[in-house]
């Protein structure tokens, strides 16, 4: 949507609001060297930081890595915008309502296996941000390490307000509604099935396309994610590059009151401004949000025997400073073909250095026959037994082993290196499955000597 501007700061209603969702355009491919312009002209050439921007515009840079971090790993944009980041008033703190954030000190952490329901139903009014629950997480959000789950369920859009996140980029996988998300770099439009990713300190607000939305948010702390290589797969698979779409630019010309919410720290803080500051004309660089289609995922898997890793399905991982654990690994587990002969086909039983929150967008799971539902999630953290239950247990064990296509539900998996620790609002939560252990009660003995 080249030049798009809206006339106020969030007063679009849910049908324009999809309208323009629609009709957007995107640039495309994780990680590229992207740049975009929504005045001819906006967009310097040549040089970063010409003695005056075109347009009258501020040049400014922003960092997602530090100056000197190797080519490879170094992310930075640079913004053109009417008015710098600069100009702001002093932000105060503000209620952090239901979010919190690394170290999670607040509870034990939990052996048991633990599955919540979806959040309950919010108060009229509820926005994406204020509709933000934490379920727990690890690491140190001042440590860069680790991660915060978070959960949103929202009926209302961000009015006259943005969001940024100093503490972490976030990975928002919606589960109920459409968003449009509206960033300093442009407008990208999430359905359920889809995911976006907003980098850190990006700021954004979210509008709802649907009377309520709700969903997932992986907050992560670390390094930023990257797609995994892909090693004996090849230069193709899994997600593709390709199919990660960027906004193109889009600003907001807007004086008058707005305000501001910067998470930092683990605290909230605010401030009015007396114009928005999504008012980025132009922009390149690489450090950018995303939208991502996991229907496109590119599931590879077994075609003789056995059940491969699930880290076989990771589409984004965050790498930490040793080789191969990641900080925290998205994995989706999208429709995919089971063709393997003499294998027991749904995950195995098993217990994990890693700890393993899963939640599910659509459908049903194939390790879980019953309460595991759209909107809810279970935490299975390090070395926690777990795998199917008794009933897919026994039907897959007995099952005929013909190529079956597993096509009714989308399942996601945020894995990370370290327990997870649940907050006292989760691990009292009101929609906390009890006797979630039953599910693998009643596992018959069939040992036979
Ligand atoms: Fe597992």
């Amino acid at each position: 949507m080249i030049g798009d501007h809206a006339d106020d700061a969030g007063r679009t209603d849910a049908g324009d609001a999809r309208k323009i969702a629609e009709g957007l355009a995107y640039l495309s491919g994780f990680g590229n060297e992207h740049s975009s312009e929504a005045v001819p002209g906006a967009l310097p050439h040549g040089r970063n930081s010409p003695q005056r921007a075109p347009l009258g515009l501020y040049a400014e840079q922003l960092s997602g890595s530090a100056f000197t971090e190797p080519r490879a790993h170094n992310r930075r944009s640079w913004l053109y915008r009417i008015r710098p980041s600069a100009a702001h008033p002093q932000f105060t703190r503000t209620d952090n309502g239901a979010l919190r954030t690394a170290p999670f000190n607040e509870s034990v952490p939990d052996p048991n296996r633990l599955r919540w329901n979806p959040l309950p139903e919010p108060a009229p009014g509820t926005d994406f941000l204020a509709g933000l629950w934490t379920l727990g997480g690890n690491g140190d959000a001042t440590q860069r390490t680790g991660m915060g789950i978070h959960l949103y369920h929202a009926n209302s859009s961000m009015r006259e307000r943005v969001f940024s996140d100093a503490d972490g980029e976030l990975l928002i996988v919606p589960e109920r509604g459409g968003l449009l998300l509206r960033t300093e770099f442009g407008l990208l439009h999430a359905e359920p099935g889809e995911v976006a990713l907003i980098p850190r300190g990006v700021r954004f607000r979210v509008e709802l396309l649907d009377a309520s939305a709700r969903g997932y948010v992986c907050e992560n702390y670390g390094a930023p994610f990257q797609l995994p290589d892909l090693g004996p797969i090849g230069a193709n698979g899994l997600a593709n590059a390709r199919d990660f779409r960027a906004p193109v630019a889009a600003y907001e010309d807007v004086e008058g009151p707005v305000e501001v919410v910067n998470k930092f720290c683990g605290n909230l803080w605010r401030a009015t401004y007396d114009h928005s500051p999504l008012d980025v004309v132009a922009w390149h660089g690489n450090h950018v949000p995303y939208v991502y289609d996991l229907h496109r995922f590119n599931v590879i898997g077994s075609i003789s025997y056995d059940h491969p890793d699930p880290s076989i399905f990771t589409v984004l991982t965050s790498p930490s400073d040793t080789p191969g654990l990641a900080g925290v690994d998205f994995v989706v587990f999208a429709p995919r073909w089971l063709v393997g002969e003499d294998t027991f086909r749904p995950p195995y039983f098993h217990r994990n250095v890693m700890s393993e929150y899963m939640g599910l967008i659509e459908g049903a799971y194939d390790a879980k026959a019953e309460g595991f539902v759209p909107g809810g999630g279970s935490l299975h953290n390090m070395m926690s037994a777990h795998g199917p239950d008794r009933e897919t247990f026994e039907k897959a064990s007995a099952a005929e082993l013909k190529p079956q296509k597993i096509d009714d539900g989308l399942a996601f998996m945020f894995e990370t290196r370290w327990p997870v620790t649940a907050t006292e609002q989760a691990a009292g939560a009101s929609h906390l499955q009890r006797g979630y252990d039953d599910v693998w009660q009643g596992l018959e003995r069939h040992f036979r000597n």
